[in-house]
């Protein structure tokens, strides 16, 4: 998977430095509770590091779906059907996406991915594992309503979004999402969707707090990000790496603590932190069957069927775009 951002979509000033990436830096360092959206921990060394993270044996989600995925395709088959579209929001792994695509007999596959590099390199690994079957990439923000290649106009669709990456969304963007992801398919559409369970939060934090400090480095590195590409001096080793359960949203948190009062500049502009104070860099929302069917009604989606791992550590979820008309 892929949650980066790319080279065509970046938007870049004269002296080079993406524009997006300052202002949400400078914004976030400005609040009172200091935060940075977390699209920006992908750069290249990002994306290799949660690569890394999901081999991690604490980090359980990515082999928990592709548990659900291998285990389940002849459901798959008999509740999707074949000759749909599957439209992928993220560029797709090498493991799962195939695992789906075996199952289902698909016409086409489309991956959307706003990293076109990423993007170019997975549809071409999937053509190569999938040589009958069309691949129509297409390199846009998923976040909105994209226009799908005509070739795939009159097909079925399936949307696959793997990997609980709606977690990371508060509340609102994730409807918004979904209310997108809904008019790029269309009617008629369905939706596979991952989402992560609320479990003890011991094994939460274990996961998000690795002992092979991973996840730290996967923190850490959107502050050696900023002090590279926005001309910053955060002092790396005056931070920590915490991860947090927030009980009343049902989230893993991820924060940047300062280990001393520091002082430092980003882009011209100084930030002071007192220990103790931190930077919030990440949401990772988990959900029960409650809160996962209401996200995905408040989105427009329709819960069909749901499947979990061995363990019950994982939900996948299919979802359909027809709203029942239910009383009152
Ligand atoms: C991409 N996303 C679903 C991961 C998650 O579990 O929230 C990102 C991650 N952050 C720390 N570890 C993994």
């Amino acid at each position: 998977m892929s949650t980066g951002k790319g080279l065509a979509l970046v938007n870049l000033d004269e002296s080079g430095v993406d524009r997006d990436f300052r202002a949400d830096v400078l914004q976030g360092l400005s609040e009172a509770q200091k935060a940075i959206p977390a699209r920006w921990f992908y750069d290249y060394a990002g994306s290799r590091l949660f690569e890394d993270i999901t081999r991690l044996p604490e980090y359980y989600p990515t082999r928990a779906e592709t548990e659900i995925l291998a285990s389940r395709g002849a459901e798959f088959a008999q509740l999707i059907g074949p000759g749909r579209a599957v439209v992928e929001f993220g560029s797709g792994s090498s493991v799962k996406t195939p695992l789906l695509l075996s199952a289902i007999e698909p016409s086409a596959y489309v991956p959307l991915d706003i990293a076109g590099d990423f993007l170019r390199a997975s549809a071409a690994e999937l053509s190569a594992k999938f040589p009958g079957l069309p691949v129509y990439p297409v390199e846009a923000d998923f976040m909105r309503r994209v226009e799908l290649p005509q070739e795939v106009g009159d097909l079925p669709k399936l949307g696959f979004f793997p990997g609980s990456t709606i977690g990371n969304m508060v509340a609102r963007t994730a409807v918004d999402l979904l209310r997108t992801m809904r008019q790029t398919l269309g009617e008629g559409s369905k939706l596979l969707i991952g989402m992560d369970l609320i479990k003890d939060p011991e094994i939460l934090i274990a996961a998000y707090d690795d002992p092979a400090g991973v996840t730290a480095a996967f923190n850490l590195n959107l502050a050696r990000r900023i002090n590279r590409e926005l001309d910053g001096d955060i002092p790396l080793d005056a931070l920590r790496h915490e991860a947090r359960w927030n009980d009343d949203y049902a989230r893993i948190e991820m924060h940047l603590v300062a280990t001393s009062d520091i002082a430092f500049t980003v882009s011209g502009r100084q930030f002071r932190m007192l220990e103790g104070e931190s930077i919030h860099t990440e949401n990772s929302h988990k959900f029960n069957r409650r809160t996962g069917n209401m996200l995905l009604l408040a989105g427009g989606w329709t819960p069909v069927q749901r499947w979990l791992d061995d363990k019950a550590r994982f939900s996948l979820i299919l979802a359909d775009a027809t709203i029942p008309r239910s009383a009152p």
